[in-house]
């Protein structure tokens, strides 16, 4: 169990470089597997999550070549159907190979993902997307199995525009009989990019980033090239670690578009957010004011920037709300941080933040990826030293976090 050692810092200047984003690259690396063709994919960060997916694809028939942020991948046969249960219970976006293994074999067998620290998590929306494209869907042994003798355009209307089910629908409707249309689709900056990539190896995919998506399926897809967007999570983190001190710190290779409920809400807090050529350049004085906030799915606020903004709110001045309306049990950091002095209180999916004065350094848990991050920034801010403890939670979204942040003389070891 690995954990963090932070010191305080009074100032934050410099910059700071995101890497390729960690929701963006999964789902093409499991598109990956749709052609028996090699895939050249660049700006690949080197995060755990990453790692585990490498695995799954490889179980499946898969030839992964890395070299720093480069990765080849390659799938000429598919040697197994399904994803081995020991990887996908690390990971729930293992669930991303199902569509591409259905489209390309017509079986695709997966663990049944559970449910994780943030909530139930369930995959009602994918599989009712199976199905409409034509597919049986039974579960027994834990898995969940899809299968169909061929796939057939349809359309599809989410119930929610669930991220995880737009891209598996959208995937395995491209080797589909004819025309998909997914409705109420999820808009996400990641959907467009995967949408860009199987574009590439020859689908026929558009309305990606509108609610409406069109695929009209082809007979096969071949290799391509791409490089992965950033990390739109991690620049946000960045930008909200910023706004947290006195600081003038540029955020480098952000797309600021996709930032644009965040950046809002941090000028509302009377933070300066400047366009650069190479980047967001995030000005403060400390000052912070109070703000309300409603996490929605994109173009909203970013559930996945829930927590670490909630650790900016801590030092308002002033009481701000926060809102969680897509996960039902995203708050798990709220205790961790009263523990650091902050006054939050919950009711329901909402939780009041009284601003305080200070924090104070404590032995704090990282409950799952984006709490530790909002623990990490509370550290930063706070009096004295603080210790994170199950830090490999950080380690799935976060690449190479202690030395970016050791570039801009802060105190952190891994202990
Ligand atoms: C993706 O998760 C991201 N993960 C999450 O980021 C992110 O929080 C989420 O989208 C929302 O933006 C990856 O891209 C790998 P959803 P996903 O399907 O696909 C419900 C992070 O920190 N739902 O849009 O699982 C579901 O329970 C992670 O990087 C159903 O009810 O999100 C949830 O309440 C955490 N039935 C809501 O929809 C379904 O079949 C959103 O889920 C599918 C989802």
């Amino acid at each position: 169990m690995q954990k963090y050692i932070i010191e305080p810092i009074k100032e934050l200047n410099g910059e700071i470089e995101v890497d390729g984003a960690k929701n963006g690259i999964l789902p093409i690396m499991a598109a990956t597997l749709l052609s028996t063709e090699p895939c050249k994919i660049h700006r690949v960060p080197s995060l755990k999550d990453v790692s585990v997916m490498v695995e799954i694809i490889r179980h499946i028939g898969a030839k992964v070549d890395r070299d720093s942020s480069n990765m080849t991948v390659n799938v000429p046969e598919i040697k197994a159907n399904e994803a081995p249960y020991e990887y996908v219970s690390q990971m729930r976006s293992s669930f991303d190979v199902m569509g591409p293994l259905l489209a390309r074999t017509g079986l695709a067998r997966v663990p049944l993902p559970g449910g994780c620290a943030i909530g139930e998590r369930p995959i009602d929306l994918h599989l009712k997307g199976f199905k409409a494209l034509g597919a049986t869907v039974e579960f027994g042994h834990g898995f969940v199995e899809a299968r169909a003798d061929k796939l057939i355009g349809t359309s599809i209307y989410l119930d929610f525009p669930s991220v995880g089910a737009t891209k598996n629908i959208m995937m395995a409707a491209t080797l589909a009989e004819g025309v998909t249309l997914i409705e109420n689709a999820a808009k996400e900056p990641e959907i467009v990019d995967l949408a860009i990539f199987l574009n590439k190896m020859g689908a026929k995919i558009s309305g990606s980033g509108t609610q409406t998506i069109r695929i009209t399926g082809v007979k096969e897809l071949k290799g391509c090239e791409h490089s992965t967007l950033p990390d739109r999570i991690e620049a946000g983190t960045f930008l909200i670690m910023g706004a947290m001190h006195k600081s003038n710190l540029l955020v480098k290779n952000v797309v600021p578009s996709h930032l644009k409920p965040v950046i809002a809400k941090l000028i509302e807090c009377g933070i300066e957010i400047i366009e650069e050529d190479e980047g967001l350049r995030v000005k403060s004085s400390g000052k912070i004011n109070p703000v309300d906030i409603t996490t929605l799915p994109y173009p909203g606020f970013p559930t996945d920037l829930q927590a670490p903004f909630m650790s900016l709110l801590c030092l308002a001045e002033g009481n701000s709300t926060i809102v969680e309306t897509v996960f039902e049990n995203r708050f798990s950091h709220v205790s961790e941080l009263n523990r650091m002095g902050a006054k939050i209180k919950i009711d329901g999916h909402s939780a009041r933040i009284t601003g305080v004065e200070k924090l104070q350094g404590a032995d704090v848990k990282a409950t799952d990826l984006r709490a530790g991050a909002a623990l990490v920034l509370a550290a930063l801010v706070a009096e004295d030293a603080t210790t994170i403890h199950e830090i490999h939670h950080i380690d799935r979204g976060y690449n190479d976090l202690e030395t970016k942040l050791k570039k801009l003389g802060i105190h952190i070891s891994r202990i």
